[in-house]
């Protein structure tokens, strides 16, 4: 099948290339003139495990292409996926203005029956919207459809493969059927296609994040609460998630959720709510808690040195929000930067993808290593932020010769109590005894 895919960010990329990956003839449109040469010359433009493989091929192959030409991109397309930013606005919803721009520009230029997706995380009602703005100047027939995603940044190729459900809202029949004949090699397993109205999928999407941001905060609180009685909330995790009407995943207590996803779905939905006249209290909350958790561990660290952080150096490993990405957005470890340079502290910091960017944005306010250890040399301390695997058995020898105290404060629990206790460190963790 030939397809369209308007806007190259991160969704907009993967959708691309693993629809390419499937056998489809596919056009990436971007505005952005040197991102598109770059990736006509075989350079991808983001960071994700697993996708630069695909690209490479499927560039190669000829089935993977990429224009600045709206015209061009969609020429024989059959269907065009919207994958355009949807930037938070001053209120907190999302701004629809890429959108509906692109929509508006498609109603003249489309010559046959097509379909347009929105893949983008869009508030209800905004298909609607395209499909009004489309409307406006085509002069062939087509439908408007809500194809919200589930990837997660870090397995992002695996989770578009192999996705646990894909959610199709539109009641065309004609879209049905080609949605569901794109779609087939993905669903071999039986996992299923689920078809609603537009609306309902529309919701979906904030109703999974927001939920999945629930879960985090949840466990978060009772972290919290596990420090003030004396228990472990790893061991409560493990009671919990067992049943299978709760589950293991997404129990992790930490510093918090951030990136580009929960933080602003969570307040767009909230915003939704207020629209409709009903106060959303749980997102409230969940909100609330989340901005607390963050630099929960501050205070601790402020005690340890006795109030005094003025001078003091905290080395910290991990900047990115989690794991396998370079995206920094929302970070928790900008706000424990902030935290820590307002009390005086210096801070260096090590991690393996995402240093350049936090670099741009604070420049020589921090120093960066080149390895985890470079960055305990004559530290105070050490605070742990992300939960990159190369942190989870490090050579304690080795830090201890270069840490000036042998104190942790580890924001995503990495490592076992008593293993904390035998090699003498003193050791804050989340939801765990001192
Ligand atoms: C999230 C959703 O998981 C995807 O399904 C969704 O498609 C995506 O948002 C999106 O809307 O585009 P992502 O933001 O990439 O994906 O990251 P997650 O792996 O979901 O993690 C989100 C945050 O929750 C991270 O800060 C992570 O550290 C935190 N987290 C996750 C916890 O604190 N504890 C956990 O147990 C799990």
């Amino acid at each position: 099948m030939k397809i369209a895919v308007v806007g190259t960010g991160y969704v907009g990329l993967v959708t691309g290339t693993c629809f390419a990956e499937t056998g489809n003839q596919v056009t990436c449109v971007d505005i952005n003139q040197e991102k598109v040469q770059q990736m006509q010359a075989g350079k991808i433009p983001i960071y994700e495990p697993g996708l630069d493989d695909l690209f490479q091929r499927n560039t190669q192959e000829g089935r993977l292409h990429f224009t600045t030409s709206l015209k061009e991109g969609i020429e024989g397309a059959k269907v065009i996926f919207l994958a355009l930013p949807t930037p938070p606005g001053a209120d907190g919803s999302a701004d629809l203005k890429y959108i509906l721009q692109v929509a508006n520009d498609l109603g003249p230029i489309l010559s046959d029956y097509t379909v347009i997706i929105d893949k983008s995380t869009v508030p209800v009602g905004t298909s609607d919207k395209v499909r009004a703005a489309i409307a406006k100047n085509a002069t062939v027939e087509f439908d408007v459809v809500s194809n919200p995603e589930f990837l997660r940044e870090g397995v992002a190729v695996e989770d578009f493969m192999k996705p646990d459900r894909v959610v199709i809202g539109t009641q065309s029949d004609r879209a049905k059927d080609l949605m569901s004949r794109l779609y087939a090699p993905l669903v071999r397993q039986g996992n299923p296609i689920i078809f609603m109205d537009e609306r309902s999928a529309e919701l979906t999407k904030y109703a999974a994040n927001a939920f999945l941001a629930t879960k985090i905060t949840f466990m978060n609180e009772i972290a919290n609460l596990c420090e003030l009685v004396g228990a472990n909330v790893d061991e409560v995790r493990k009671g919990i998630g067992t049943d299978s009407r709760i589950g293991k995943r997404f129990l992790f207590a930490g510093i918090g959720y951030g990136g580009s996803c929960f933080p602003k779905d969570v307040q767009a939905l909230a915003k939704t709510s207020a629209e409709n006249d009903y106060e959303f209290k749980i997102l409230d909350s969940v909100m609330k808690v989340n901005e607390n958790q963050k630099t929960k561990l501050i205070p601790h660290l402020a005690k340890h040195f006795k109030g005094d952080l003025a001078g003091k150096k905290i080395a910290m490993w991990g900047l990115a929000f989690k794991p396998y990405t370079d995206d920094i957005r929302e970070a928790p470890a900008l706000y424990n930067i902030d935290a820590l340079l307002e009390l005086g502290a210096s801070v260096s910091a090590y991690d393996p993808e995402a240093m350049g960017h936090v670099k741009q944005l604070m420049g020589d306010k921090i120093t960066f290593t080149k390895n985890p250890y470079e960055a305990l040399e004559g530290a105070d301390a050490l605070l742990i932020v992300t939960e990159w695997p190369q942190f989870r058995t490090p050579d304690f020898d080795r830090m201890d010769s270069l840490l000036k105290n042998k104190v942790i404060f580890d924001g995503r629990n990495l490592y076992e109590l008593n293993q904390m206790q035998e090699l003498g460190y003193t050791y804050y963790s989340i939801g765990r005894q001192t």
